[in-house]
Formats: structure tokens, C-alpha cells, sequence
């Protein structure tokens, strides 16, 4: 059985009179060990995806599934959910973390000395330990977020929903978010990643999913999304310029010199490339990678595809 289990959602918004087809289609399959990064453009259904699997929206069609059970109509359903919606606002910005903490274990369904035992594990995980007894809205915005995740994972959930958990944090803050990830991950949970920070994405998923205009575009494995988007072209760069002889030599062999990096279009000829280099210092000899971000944008905006004003 998978953690989550999306099958064929639908979500129309009615708004004067008119209908909007937010959700088309979309299945998402979830299993442990795993990031899925969820990614789309402004208004493409991220959102209105995560919170019908979050239960907070009924489905117009389809069905959810968070380890077996469905979020609509079992409460159970939701001891297996852990969630950061749109930031912090799963915070009580007037109470301390230790509070929060306290008051949403019994929430979702821990007892008080349970509650306890949680909160004091995972304020030291986050170390927020020296921050327990003050007010959240005196903390900063990187420990707000770490608390934030810290409330989503105090029932021990299989399942985090985490939209844009790095948004509006500074380098540092964001590093340690990453590290969390990554490790809440590595405990066997699945988590549902939104963000539009690419190079994040790019670092921590296992799989991606491109949702567009309410319907998953391509959904893959990350390594093998990369792969399929690379080039077989690669450069090397080297320590300093090329004398003109090994320059029309290189040249000769369809290689492309700009002042100290060469660009060969063909792998077969990068080891007669290197044969001419010999034995002048390489920096580094690399094979073009497609970033997730070039991807991203490929996906959503092809560049071969008519223009709708043609
Ligand atoms: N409560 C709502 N009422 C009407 N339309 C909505 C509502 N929420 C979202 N939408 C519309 O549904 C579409 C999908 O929105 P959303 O799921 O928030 O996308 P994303 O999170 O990917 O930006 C958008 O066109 C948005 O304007
Ligand atoms: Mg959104």
C-alpha cells in the first residue's frame, strides 16, 4: 500500500456564474523515502491539488487515499497527514513553541504526557530549545518556518505537505529547511514538495511532477527527467588559452574554442580532443546537464509548439 494515493481529481471553482477547471485529472502516488516535487506556474492547481488530499477540499471527482484511508471521510486519515500550508499560518503566533507544540499533539490525538515527550524531541531536533518560551512572533522567520515544520511532524505523520517551505528565507535558514527535508525524508515519510525555487527542487527530489493548466504535463524520476532533457555535447575548460596550433588542430575536429573552454558536440571525439590537449592542465571536462529549470520552462512553454497567434 502506498502513503498516498491520488486517483483521478477534479476541482471546478464556480465564480460568477462562470466555471473554472482548477483540477483536471490529476493521479499523484506517493511511497516512503520519498520527495515528489510538485511543480507548475502560477495557477496551474498546485494548491487546489494539495489541500483535496489535505482534506480541506472535497473533490468534484476522484478519490484520496493517505495510507488507506480517506482524508473526506475518516478522521484516522489525518494521523498520517502532517501539513505546511502557504507558509506559517499553522502557527498561534501569540503562543511559545513549546505551546504549539503541546496544543497541536493533543489536537491530533496525543495524549498530554505524549505531547510532552514529542515537543521536547523535537524542539531539540530544531534546536529551538533556547527559543521554547517566547512568543513565535519574536522569532525569526527561519525559526517560524523550522517550527512550522516541527507542529506538521508532532503526531509522527507518513505524509508532509510542504507548499513553498523555503519562501522568504535567507541563505541559512534555507540550508537548514533543506537538511530537515532531507532527513524527515531518509525516516521513511513521503513529502509532497511545492516550491518554485528550482535549484531546490533540482536537489532534493526523487521525482518530479509538472503540473499545468489543472493536468500533470510530465511526471518522472528527477535523474531520469535530467537525463532526458541533456545534451551529449561537452566542455572543457582549461587552465589557460590554447597556442594556434592545437587550436586548429581542435578546430579541425569540430570543436568550438572560446578563449579557454572548448565545446565538442560529439562524445566520440572528446578522447582525440584530449589526445591534442596533452599535456596542458585541465580545470574541468564536463557532459552539458539540463537544469530543472530549463526543463521546467521547456515543459511548460515548448519551444517547438505553434504560437497560439499563427
Ligand atoms: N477559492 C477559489 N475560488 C475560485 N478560483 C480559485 C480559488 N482558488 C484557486 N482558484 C483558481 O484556480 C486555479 C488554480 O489555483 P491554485 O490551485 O491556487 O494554483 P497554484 O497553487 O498552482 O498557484 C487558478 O486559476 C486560481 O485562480
Ligand atoms: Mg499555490
Amino acid at each position: 500500500m502506498s502513503i498516498l494515493e491520488a486517483h483521478h481529481l477534479y476541482k471546478n471553482y464556480h465564480l460568477k456564474g462562470k466555471v473554472l477547471a482548477a483540477v483536471q485529472d490529476v493521479s499523484l502516488r506517493m511511497d516512503g523515502n520519498e520527495v515528489l516535487a510538485f511543480l507548475g506556474a502560477n495557477g496551474a492547481g498546485k494548491t487546489t491539488t494539495i489541500k483535496m488530499i489535505a482534506g480541506l477540499i472535497l473533490p468534484d471527482q476522484g478519490s484520496v487515499r493517505i495510507s488507506g484511508r480517506d482524508p473526506h471521510r475518516d478522521p484516522w486519515a489525518l494521523r498520517s497527514l502532517g501539513a505546511v500550508l502557504e507558509g506559517t499560518r499553522n502557527l498561534y503566533w501569540r503562543l511559545t513553541p513549546e505551546e504549539n507544540l503541546e496544543y497541536f499533539g493533543v489536537l491530533r490525538g496525543l495524549t498530554r504526557s505524549g505531547a510532552r515527550r514529542r515537543t521536547l524531541e523535537l524542539l531539540d531536533r530544531f534546536d529551538l530549545t533556547h527559543k521554547r518560551r517566547e512568543m513565535v512572533q519574536t522569532l525569526s522567520r527561519g525559526m517560524q518556518q523550522k517550527l512550522a515544520i516541527a507542529v506538521a511532524l508532532i503526531h509522527d505523520p507518513q505524509l508532509l505537505l510542504l507548499d513553498e517551505p523555503t519562501l522568504g528565507l535567507d541563505v541559512e535558514a534555507t540550508e537548514t529547511v533543506k537538511t530537515i527535508i532531507r532527513e524527515v525524508a531518509a525516516e521513511g515519510r513521503a513529502i509532497l514538495l511545492t516550491t518554485h525555487q528550482l535549484d531546490i527542487a533540482e536537489e532534493l527530489s526523487h521525482r518530479v511532477a509538472i503540473i499545468q493548466n489543472g493536468a500533470i504535463a510530465i511526471e518522472q524520476p528527477t535523474a531520469t527527467l535530467i537525463r532526458q532533457f541533456s545534451g551529449t555535447a561537452y566542455t572543457i575548460e582549461l587552465a589557460l588559452g590554447l597556442d594556434s596550433d592545437r587550436m586548429s588542430k581542435v578546430e579541425a575536429l569540430g570543436g568550438v574554442v572560446k578563449g579557454n573552454t572548448i565545446y565538442v558536440r560529439e562524445p566520440e571525439i572528446v578522447y582525440e580532443v584530449l589526445d591534442l590537449l596533452k599535456p596542458l592542465p585541465l580545470i574541468k571536462v564536463e557532459q552539458d546537464q539540463a537544469s530543472l529549470t530549463e526543463i521546467f520552462l521547456q515543459v511548460i512553454h515548448p519551444v517547438n509548439a505553434p504560437s497560439p497567434s499563427l
